[in-house]
């Protein structure tokens, strides 16, 4: 199903003046806080409705509403409503839009599981904000309910939701068509992750930009390896040389219709397969090395997003150098010295830290652009994810206000964050006898040091780096990500763009 926009629905969103005492259809949602589970006012009146099923189902089940607890039932006596799903939201004083989303995707894949076509929601408004809880529930189960079978032999049979109708919510549609357009960014981002290395090439993202730029009329620009040779782009292309695919340095812009206000750069990582190079790595790792070009998925899916939304003056370069790290007879050799393009020389004690040598001609790129700010995306360290573990973000950042700005959009997102020191200290690690710097320090603060080099290709620009090395993917279905891709900083980057 496509709305007007053309963007893939999984759900018709509809946000209506009524009560969940007035609704009729196949899934009721209705919301509890924790240790207010005492049926009063309308919502005694509901039960009355639906012949004491809530009242039973909250005793039977044990509902104390703890966040993202569920109890579903059938409504007998040939009621108007064929179930009710009850949905925890925790303590009413600690009620976030991420709680919002959360029981929204959890509500969602019950109904889906209740096989209810026709489902209305009745959440809180969370901080008199209308519009934010619209966009919060629909990115929930847009989120939730997202299924990718572009690889199954058979199209998935399941049950789906065919609508959703936010109770209470009449007003919200601009927030609700907001939502659409930047779960389609996340959305977009999973399905480039996921694709394994033999479907999304370089090759293949430089289509994909193609295509999102004449669909959103976005400025295209696309360096082929010649192009990149006459600017000198010493550090991607040798980590490109061991490629039989040509790497491609995309480059999308969205301009607003006027003078914009502020420019800003979005840089992702994308290496659409990361071997480890002749520092080849092993099984237990290589495997799930299709995720490396996550960064340039984030790029990719807030592309989308922000063509669709069409900020008013903020115009946001994408920017993306993507290549593959393999292994080959004409591949970089460990110890090789590389020059990126600002004329810094590296020797390449690694080759498997080559999202950095591929980033550092990306940021010097996109210094030139003259922008005010950039964010840089990556799947740079597995030492980022011994130090903050699966679900959060490392951010290092050059400028406390820039920090600041990224730090309140992942909050707003509920994707987190945690800054992390550029210790400059640290530097001493990457001491090079022959060159400027070695590509790799020790292992201990391997993500600081990561984030050291890239800092050598940023002059005076406010850069952010996030390394999303841990929350691009999830082994298991957790919130509103299903297993597999998360498409993580997308929904960050959104609300960045939009607050900036
Ligand atoms: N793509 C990896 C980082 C990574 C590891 C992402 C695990 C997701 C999960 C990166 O290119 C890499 O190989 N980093 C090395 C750096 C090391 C050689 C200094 C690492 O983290 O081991
Ligand atoms: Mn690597
Ligand atoms: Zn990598």
């Amino acid at each position: 199903m496509a709305n007007d926009q053309g963007i893939m629905m999984m759900v018709k969103f509809q946000a209506v003046e009524s009560e969940a005492l007035d609704w009729s259809g196949d899934g009721l949602v209705v919301s509890l806080f924790e240790g207010e589970v005492e049926l009063t006012g309308s919502l005694a009146q509901l039960d009355e409705k639906l012949l004491g099923t809530l009242k039973e189902l909250i005793a039977e089940k044990e509902f104390e509403g703890k966040p993202g607890s569920l109890a579903a039932a059938r409504v007998g006596g040939g009621s108007s409503i064929r179930k009710v799903i009850l949905v925890g939201l925790g303590r009413k004083e600690n009620l976030t839009l991420e709680g919002i989303r959360l029981a929204a995707a959890a509500a969602a894949r019950s109904a889906k599981a209740e096989k209810c076509k026709t489902v209305a929601m009745s959440l809180p408004v969370w901080n008199g904000d209308a519009a934010k809880t619209a966009g919060s529930i629909v990115e929930g189960v847009e989120l939730a309910l997202f299924q990718d079978s572009r690889f199954k032999s058979e199209p998935d049979k399941n049950h789906t939701v065919d609508s959703v109708d936010l109770l209470g919510l009449a007003g919200t549609e601009g927030a609700i068509a907001q939502g659409l357009q930047i779960c389609a960014g996340v959305n977009l981002a999973r399905e480039l992750v996921a694709a394994p290395a033999n479907a999304c090439t370089p090759i293949t993202m430089a289509e994909m930009a193609q295509a999102l730029a004449s669909e959103l009329g976005l400025e295209l620009e696309i360096l082929s390896k010649e192009d990149c040779e006459k600017l000198g782009m010493g550090a991607f292309l040798g980590v490109a040389q061991a490629s039989d695919l040509p790497p491609k340095f995309i480059h999308m812009t969205y301009k607003p219709p006027v003078t914009p206000r502020r420019k800003l750069a979005i840089v992702g990582k994308g290496l659409t397969f990361d071997s480890g190079g002749l520092n080849l790595k092993t099984q237990g790792g290589i495997e799930t090395m299709k995720m490396d070009m996550g960064g340039a998925a984030a790029t990719f899916g807030a592309a989308k997003a922000i063509g669709l939304l069409k900020p008013a003056d903020i115009e946001v370069h994408f920017v993306s150098a993507v290549t593959e790290n393999m292994i080959s007879g004409h591949a970089m050799h460990p110890g090789d010295f590389l020059t990126a393009s600002n004329g810094k020389t590296i020797e390449i004690n690694n080759t498997d830290a080559e999202g950095r040598l591929t980033l550092s001609d990306a940021l010097v790129f996109t210094e030139k652009l003259g922008v005010d700010a950039i964010v840089d995306l990556a799947t740079l360290t597995g030492a980022c994810v011994i130090a903050l573990g699966d679900d959060i973000a490392g951010l290092w950042s050059t400028s406390d206000s820039l920090a600041a700005e990224v730090h309140q959009a992942s909050e707003l997102a509920g994707e987190k964050l945690w800054r992390m020191p550029l210790e400059e200290k640290y530097f001493e690690g990457l001491k090079a006898m022959h060159a400027d710097m070695k590509n790799t320090g020790p292992r201990p603060g391997g993500s600081i040091t990561a984030a050291l080099f890239l800092k050598q290709f940023v002059e005076k620009t406010p850069w952010v780096h996030l390394d999303i090395a841990g929350p691009v993917w999830t082994d298991k279905e957790k919130g509103y990500n299903s297993a597999g891709a998360t498409g993580f900083g997308v929904r960050t980057l959104v609300n960045w763009v939009l607050n900036a």
